[in-house]
């Protein structure tokens, strides 16, 4: 028997030390082809591996980029971004495979933000879907169309933490918990990258904006942040790390000052934090002429703040071309060191070669995955899904939804019959012609065109010049000229002969995304006046809500008896529309960011600290209470809020046991029951509090989730487990620790409704 045991064991550490030689042989054969072929470049090919230009298909600044095709040739080029086909990516790798000195191949790099051509949901409504699996999906399926079009490199995921919809970029990212934005993050790592990037269809992950690009002062884009160390390590961190521990190749610098120091030229932020506190062996790019911008920002001339973005530890720079034109005389002049350039040329190199590019150049080159492999109808049909799990049912009175396949519908609104808004931003590849429209997803699903009748109703926006603003990359809202009164007349004519209305209403496309911030996140008065007249025609009326952010949309919850928020749902938009209204899927999504009541609430989000003179719970006003006048402190809607068709109740909360030691974990058990007519998905939600700490802790974090199916009538157990992991936090010192006390439990369907334990963590 010993015996046994000990072959047996033998066995298992060879194995052990097979696999993880493997890698290593693997960096040893990557580290000495690259030193070799350093060896052979000049200074000037080592700083041209750190230059990004763009090929100008799509842009959102100043591209100073000229003649890139001789540079290329010259080695002054590491990769492009901007371009997308095979035929064109093949013929520009080729003459830097063929015409340069070195043939080092160049990265292709692509805003693939959510989705390729088969377009899905915008990242803010893609994470309200709560549902990783899908989320991963979604990322694997914009990697395939993008490698299929040789792009082997994108600028995703975004995972920049925001709590202030003023903010247009909340739309990209996952809203405002840093749990749930890590678990995504993961999530779209593992999506992009697969197993083995050197796959022709996984492409590299580039996490951004490094760092809290989401917190700009009053929701202004590109503006300066300032947040306490404390804040950083605990909340708005947490998704960077998450993708940079589940093996992200690539992270952006984001625009914004960290701690007073433009995050491109933060050495503290990217040696310290990033690379030695998170253990990061990937590359650093800067964002779209970060350098540059950082003379507006008061950092010094040209050539010294080149000198800053590498000596912090950009490896490489995307438009500007600083490092092109400066870094070789700092280097003269000692304001730099050689060692830095290699080191940054090194990280560049071991990108393409994790890749596979110096194996095979043209490996994303495949005209035939081109053909067969983009858009395809299994794609199409998994955004059209993806879509429809991550729409949040706001309201709905009187259970109007689902609405029968016969019925006859007023289709009222702006966004109604419009493809080219239902994709939202940052969709750089789709083709917006083709998008499915809420009209075109309503005929598909019942059938039966002659029962709708349509109207515009009014304009996205009263204003012209702001409807150019929100109008751009291809993706006009279709301005109509005749007056609000005749549009709105039009529209309740419209209505005469339907059993139900339903207004398509909210945002553009690009409303939201990059520079399209607002001061007032209410539904335009215009709209707003559409939906008087709607609802004064006494018929039932829902509201379909587009929308790339929260808005405060108090009015209508007053006044609209239903409302399905959708956000922008990518290429298949319409029929995810049509699937749910019609009720052929039950929508389960919760939201991810809170939904303030007014403007002024803002940033408002569940996971605040508690001040000393917290307002008790249900109460609105108080003198010397923390607390406004004019409006209560809760939200119009809470972090985690969503309806179904059906309902859930909660019941027994049960805790495995009341205390705990570190090194152990407990269980905490609660029944789901579907109380209601519907089979339905239900996302159930853990969030913990901290009651005492030498720092003061959130009123409540959420610590896990699980989405159960559970089938109308039947009940569903489901367990959490919670160890020490769970409870730890960076201190004061920014140590990640656990204190021993009291902590509560909450379990339930929202961050506000929830059932509640204790336990206590002992020494
Ligand atoms: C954005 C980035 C984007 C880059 C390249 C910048 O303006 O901030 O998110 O990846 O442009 O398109």
């Amino acid at each position: 028997m010993k015996k046994t045991y000990t072959l047996v064991f033998l066995l298992l550490t060879v194995a052990a030390m097979h696999i993880q030689a493997q890698p290593l042989t693997q960096e040893i054969k990557m580290n000495k082809f690259i030193t070799e072929l350093m060896a052979k470049m000049t200074i000037d090919e080592k700083i041209g591996q750190l230059n990004l230009p763009t090929a100008g298909d799509f842009t959102t600044g100043q591209t100073s980029s000229s003649d890139i095709g001789k540079k290329i040739v010259e080695g002054k080029v590491g990769g492009l971004f901007n371009i997308r086909s095979v035929e064109k990516i093949r013929s520009v790798q080729q003459v830097a495979v063929e015409e340069s000195r070195l043939k080092i191949p160049l990265l292709f790099g692509m805003d693939v933000i959510h989705g390729y051509k088969s377009v899905f949901p915008i990242p803010l409504g893609l994470s309200c879907s709560w549902d990783m699996e899908l989320i991963e999906q979604s990322a694997r399926i914009a990697a395939t169309e993008a490698s299929a079009d040789g792009i082997n490199w994108t600028f995703s995921p975004m995972v920049d933490l925001s709590r202030d919809p003023r903010w247009g970029r909340m739309a990209e990212g996952a809203g405002e918990d840093p749990y749930l934005g890590g678990e995504i993050a993961k999530a779209m790592v593992r999506g992009y990258q697969g197993n083995d990037l050197t796959l022709n269809n996984t492409i590299m992950a580039c996490v951004k904006h490094f760092a809290l690009y989401g917190a700009s002062e009053a929701g202004r884009d590109y503006n300066t942040v300032d947040m306490s160390r404390h804040r950083m390590y605990n909340e708005y961190f947490l998704p960077y790390k998450a993708a940079v521990d589940a093996g992200a190749g690539s992270v952006m610098a984001s625009f914004n000052e960290v701690d007073g120091i433009p995050a491109t030229a933060n050495r503290w932020l990217m040696e310290d934090v990033l690379r030695k506190q998170w253990g990061f062996e990937g590359f650093i790019v800067t964002d779209y002429t970060g350098i540059y911008e950082m003379m507006e920002h008061g950092m010094g001339d040209f050539q010294t703040v080149s000198a800053l973005a590498l000596k912090a530890g950009m490896d490489m720079e995307m438009v500007g071309e600083g490092f092109l034109l400066t870094l070789k005389k700092s280097l003269y002049e000692g304001k730099i060191t050689e060692d830095q350039i290699n080191k940054a040329c090194r990280r560049m190199l071991e990108a393409k070669y994790k890749l596979g590019l110096f194996d095979d150049p043209y490996r994303y080159c495949d005209a035939k995955r081109a053909e067969n492999e983009i858009y395809t109808d299994a794609h199409r049909m998994a955004a059209r899904k993806t879509a429809s799990e991550s729409f949040v049912l706001l309201k709905n009175e009187g259970n109007i939804l689902p609405l029968k396949k016969n019925a006859k519908i007023a289709l009222i609104g702006p966004l109604a019959d419009n493809r080219l808004n239902m994709c939202g931003t940052w969709t750089v590849a789709g083709d917006f012609e083709k998008a499915i429209s809420v009209l075109d997803g309503i005929q598909m699903v019942t059938g039966k065109p002659e029962l709708i009748s349509l109207a515009r109703g009014c304009n996205v926006v009263a204003d012209s010049i702001l409807e150019t603003r929100i109008g751009m990359f291809g993706k006009p809202t279709g301005w109509d000229s005749r007056s609000p009164e005749v549009m709105i007349a039009e529209a309740v004519n419209a209505t005469e002969n339907s059993d139900v209305i339903v207004a398509i209403l909210g945002e553009a496309s690009e409303s939201s995304g990059e520079c399209s911030s607002i001061t007032n996140i209410e539904l335009p008065e215009n709209q707003r006046d559409l939906l008087r007249a709607l609802l004064n025609t006494g018929k039932p009326v829902v509201m379909v809500l587009f929308t790339g952010r929260p808005l405060a949309i108090t009015w209508e919850e007053k006044n609209v008896p239903a409302i399905l928020n959708v956000w922008f749902g990518g290429s298949e938009a319409g029929a995810a529309v049509a699937d749910v209204l019609f009720g052929d899927v039950v929508p389960s999504g919760k939201l991810t960011a809170t939904f303030p009541q007014n403007t002024g609430q803002i940033p408002i989000f569940y996971n605040h600290k508690n001040t000393g003179r917290p307002l008790p719970e249900g109460q609105w006003f108080h003198k010397f209470l923390s607390n406004y006048l004019d409006v209560p402190n809760e939200p119009l809607y809470p972090f985690g809020y969503g309806l179904s068709y059906t309902t859930f109740s909660y019941s027994d909360l049960a805790l495995s046991k009341n205390s705990i030691k570190p090194g152990e974990s407990l269980d905490v058990k609660v029944t789901v029951t579907n109380t209601g007519n519907f089979d339905g998905k239900e996302i159930v939600q853990l969030y913990l509090r901290d009651m005492v700490g030498t720092v003061t802790r959130p009123v409540k974090e959420l610590k896990g989730f699980e989405k159960v199916f559970i089938k109308k009538g039947e009940s569903k157990d489901v367990t959490f487990t919670i160890d020490i992991e769970d409870l730890k936090f960076y201190n004061y010192d920014l140590s990640f620790v656990s204190e021993p006390g009291d902590f509560k439990v909450f379990v339930g369907g929202n961050s506000r409704d929830v059932k509640e334990g204790s336990f206590v963590l002992l020494e």
